[in-house]
């Protein structure tokens, strides 16, 4: 029976990037084994795109796992501290390995006990998420100490790297030839652009997967319906991340109200809770708004794309489009009650 409180977390859209992804992380996975030197693949994407879903569901296909010969460990992973440090990601790391000692010994102890506890568990990956932590945006210089320590750890213990990162991460290869050399081209995790073909059918296929799933417990207006799947796009910028946070947040409303029906005011009430909106886009029409008009022009187009962008990163405000009579802004709809 499906819990429907985590009805948007249990349903994996398996979209053609995703899929791309998986398909290569599982095929570095199995060839890892016996390689002659470490193969290292680097998935990129902005923010809120599936790149720590994508490590994920090849982490939980091979789960560590205890048996008569010990633990075993096939994937090790890790998130990468805000300021790197290789005392703070081998500590890190060898708490993920059920270390009970993980902030004990010096930084050479800990790396070899890190060595020895993956040999010992039969550990083939290392996953290393938030990557772009080891590029300082603000000095614009790489932590290379821990760069190379990396380096000499996948050398050493010939395991496949996976890092996964923010468009920024790609400065730390770019900036460390022995690091770059041992990489395969990247993995790019797409924001979806309604203006290309292929990726706007991707979206709408997204929207589709998310239909049948919440459709088969509630009542809503088809999500991928030619208006409203042009709606989600504009609510959510093409990010799949904004879009599960949205329909999260929409199913929640309707469980609290006892109801098993989201019609456009409970999609415009939990757009309005879920996806945060920032000064800079006062000017973004409300998508869920009933008079909202559902033609894509290029001024809306371009505005879209910006969300989930950091602030500092957004165009002066565009000349403000003139709404029609009593339809909301989307300033309106944040502060509506
Ligand atoms: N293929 C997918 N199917 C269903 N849900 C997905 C899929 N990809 C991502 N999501 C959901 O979208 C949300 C954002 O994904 P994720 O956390 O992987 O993004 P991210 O690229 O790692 O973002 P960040 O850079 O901010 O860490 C998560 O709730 C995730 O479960
Ligand atoms: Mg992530």
């Amino acid at each position: 029976m499906v819990n429907l409180k985590n009805i948007v977390e249990t349903t994996l859209v398996p979209h053609t990037a995703f899929e791309d992804a998986t398909q290569r992380l599982e095929q570095c996975f199995t060839y890892a084994d016996g390689a002659s030197e470490p193969i290292c693949i680097a998935i990129v994407g902005e923010s809120r795109t599936g790149k720590s879903r994508a490590l994920e569901e090849c982490f939980t296909r091979h789960p560590k796992a205890r048996n008569s010969e010990g633990l075993t460990v096939p994937i090790l992973r890790v998130k990468t501290p805000s300021k790197p440090t290789v005392k703070g990601l081998a500590e890190l790391m060898l708490r993920a390995m059920n270390d009970p000692k993980f902030d004990t010994g010096t930084e050479n102890a800990k790396t070899l006990r890190l060595q020895t506890l993956m040999h010992n568990t039969g550990t083939t990956m290392v996953m290393i998420d938030e990557f772009q932590h080891f590029y300082d945006k603000g000095s614009h210089k790489v932590m290379h100490h821990v760069a190379d320590w990396l380096k000499i750890l996948v050398d050493d213990s010939k395991v496949a790297l996976v890092v996964a990162g923010l468009p920024t991460c790609r400065a730390v290869l770019d900036q460390n030839e022995q690091l770059a050399g041992r990489f395969l081209s990247p993995v790019f995790m797409p924001r979806f652009n309604w203006r290309d073909d292929d990726q706007r059918e991707e979206f709408i296929g997204i929207l589709g997967a998310f239909q049948d799933s919440i459709g088969a417990a509630f009542d809503l207006p088809r999500l991928d319906g030619p208006e409203m799947a042009f709606r989600c796009y504009c609510g959510t910028g093409g990010l799949i991340g904004y879009l599960t946070k949205f329909l999260r947040q929409a199913i929640w409303n309707a469980l609290d109200a006892n109801t098993k029906t989201i019609g456009l005011p409970g999609l415009l009430r939990a757009h309005d809770q879920a996806v945060w909106a920032k000064d800079g886009l006062v000017s973004l029409p409300s998508p869920f708004a009933k008079g909202f008009s559902t033609t894509p022009t290029d001024d809306l187009i371009a505005r879209i794309k910006r969300i989930g962008t950091p602030s500092d990163e957004l165009p002066a405000p565009v000349q403000r489009r003139r709404r029609a009579p009593g339809v909301p802004g989307i300033q309106a709809v944040l502060s509506a009650s």
